[in-house]
C-alpha cells in the first residue's frame, strides 16, 4: 500500500457518515443513530427471569444509539414463547437491572420492547391454568414451538370482558413503570406482528360490540389506552411503538390497514409519544415510511433489510431520525464499529437463533478478535 492509498483508506474511515451523529427521541439520547431491533432469542430462565448470558448479549452491543431489548410480556397471559422473558415481577425487575447496568456502563441507552401476544400463546408454555386471552374468540391458523410438547396448534383464545381489556391496559403501565424501576431508557409498544395490540386494530380478529370493537376509532382504541397508560407511568418522551402495516404475520388480516394505522398514529401523535419504529412490510405495496413521517409528529427509526449504506442514505435523506438493524447484529456484536471502520459483516447461524446456552448468541467474536 502506498502513502497516497493510505490516506485514501483514512479518509474513508472518517468520511461524515449521518449514521453518527447523536440525536434525540422524545427524553432519550443516543449518540449514534444504529438502533439494534427487538430480536426475542429465547435466552431467559424459567419464570421469565432473565439470564446472565442474556447481561453478557446486550452488553457487547451496547454500542448502538440504541438497544430495543425483545419482546418481553407485562404478564404471564401474554406470554408467546419458551424461555421468554417478562417484566412483571420483582425477581424480573431485579434480573432486567443487571442487564440495564451492563449496557449504561459502557455509555449505551435500552429501552424494553413491551409485547402481549394474545391469542398466539399455547397452554404447553404457559403456567398451569393460566388463560389465552383475544379480543374475540378466534384461534390463529398456526403452530407455536413448545419445549413441553413440540410443536403445537395455537390455544383457542378466551374473548376478554371490557373489564379485563381495561386491565390488561393497567397491566401495560404497570410494565412501564417496572421497566423505568429495572433502569430501562424506555419503552417500546409491540403494536405488529399478530400479536394482541394489532388483534384489537384488525377487523379479522376484532369482532367487538364494546368501546373497543367496531368502528377504526374504536379498534385503535386498546393500543392508544396502553400508550397513555405507559406515558402515564414513566413519561410519553419515554415511550414509543412499533407498527407495520399491511403486516399480515400470525394470521392477521384487516379490511383496511392503512386507515387502522393512521387512526393509531394520529391518536398516538396526540398523545405525544417519543418515537414510532416503522417497518415496512416486504409484500405489500402500502408506503409505511412515508405514511409515518405524514401521520406521526415524533422521531422515526426505520427497520427492514436495510444495510449500512442504505441506513446512511436513508438518515441522509431526512426519511428519519434513525434507523434499526436486526439480523445484523446477531453475528456482529460490534456491528457500529464495523459501520465506522467499512468492515465486512459476519453471516449469522439461523440454527442456533432460539436454542438455549450461549451457543449462537454471546460467542459471536468482534473483527478484531
Ligand atoms: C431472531 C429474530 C427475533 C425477532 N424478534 C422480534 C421481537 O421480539 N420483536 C419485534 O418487534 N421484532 C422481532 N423481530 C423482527 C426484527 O426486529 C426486524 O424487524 C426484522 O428482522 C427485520 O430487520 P432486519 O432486516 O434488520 O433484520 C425478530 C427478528 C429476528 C430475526
Amino acid at each position: 500500500m502506498t502513502s497516497a492509498d493510505a490516506e485514501n483508506d483514512q479518509a474513508a474511515v472518517l468520511a461524515p457518515n449521518s449514521l453518527f451523529e447523536p440525536v434525540r427521541l422524545g427524553a432519550i439520547e443516543l449518540s449514534n443513530r444504529i438502533v439494534m431491533a427487538p430480536m426475542t432469542r429465547n435466552r431467559a430462565h424459567d419464570h421469565g427471569l432473565p439470564s446472565d448470558l442474556m447481561v453478557d448479549h446486550y452488553a457487547a452491543r451496547a454500542e448502538a444509539g440504541l438497544i430495543v431489548a425483545e419482546g418481553t410480556w407485562p404478564s404471564v397471559t401474554g406470554q408467546a414463547y419458551c424461555r421468554q422473558p417478562g417484566i412483571e415481577t420483582a425477581d424480573q425487575v431485579a434480573a432486567w437491572r443487571k442487564v440495564t447496568e451492563a449496557v449504561h456502563a459502557k455509555g449505551g441507552r435500552i429501552v424494553l420492547q413491551i409485547m402481549h401476544a394474545g391469542r398466539i400463546g399455547s397452554r404447553h408454555i404457559k403456567p398451569e391454568g393460566v388463560d389465552t386471552v383475544a379480543p374475540s374468540a378466534i384461534q390463529a391458523q398456526g403452530k407455536v414451538y413448545t419445549d413441553a410438547a413440540g410443536m403445537q396448534p395455537f390455544d383457542v383464545p378466551r374473548a376478554l370482558s371490557t373489564e379485563e381489556v381495561e386491565e390488561v391496559i393497567r397491566e401495560h403501565g404497570r410494565a412501564a413503570l417496572n421497566a423505568a424501576e429495572a433502569g430501562f431508557d424506555g419503552v417500546e409498544l409491540h403494536c405488529t406482528s399478530g400479536y394482541l395490540p394489532i388483534q384489537f386494530l384488525c377487523s379479522g380478529t376484532n369482532k367487538r360490540s364494546d368501546q373497543y370493537g367496531g368502528s377504526v376509532e374504536n379498534r385503535a382504541r386498546f393500543a392508544r389506552d396502553c400508550l397513555a397508560a405507559m406515558s402515564d407511568a414513566i413519561g410519553a418522551d419515554r415511550v414509543g411503538f412499533r407498527i407495520n402495516p399491511g403486516n399480515t404475520f400470525n394470521d392477521t388480516s384487516d379490511e383496511d390497514s392503512v386507515a387502522s394505522h393512521v387512526e393509531l398514529m394520529r391518536r398516538a401523535s396526540q398523545l405525544g409519544v417519543a418515537f414510532l419504529h416503522i417497518m415496512r412490510a416486504a409484500d405489500s405495496a402500502i408506503d409505511a415510511f412515508g405514511l409515518a413521517r405524514e401521520h406521526f409528529r415524533g422521531s422515526l427509526i426505520l427497520n427492514d433489510g436495510f444495510d449500512p449504506e442504505s441506513a446512511a442514505e436513508a438518515v441522509e435523506a431526512g426519511a428519519a431520525e434513525a434507523v434499526s438493524f436486526a439480523r445484523h447484529f446477531i453475528a456482529n456484536p460490534d456491528l457500529v464499529n464495523r459501520i465506522r471502520k467499512g468492515l465486512p459483516l459476519a453471516k449469522f447461524n439461523r440454527k442456533t437463533l432460539y436454542t438455549p446456552g450461549p451457543e449462537g448468541y454471546t460467542d459471536y467474536p468482534t473483527a478484531a478478535d
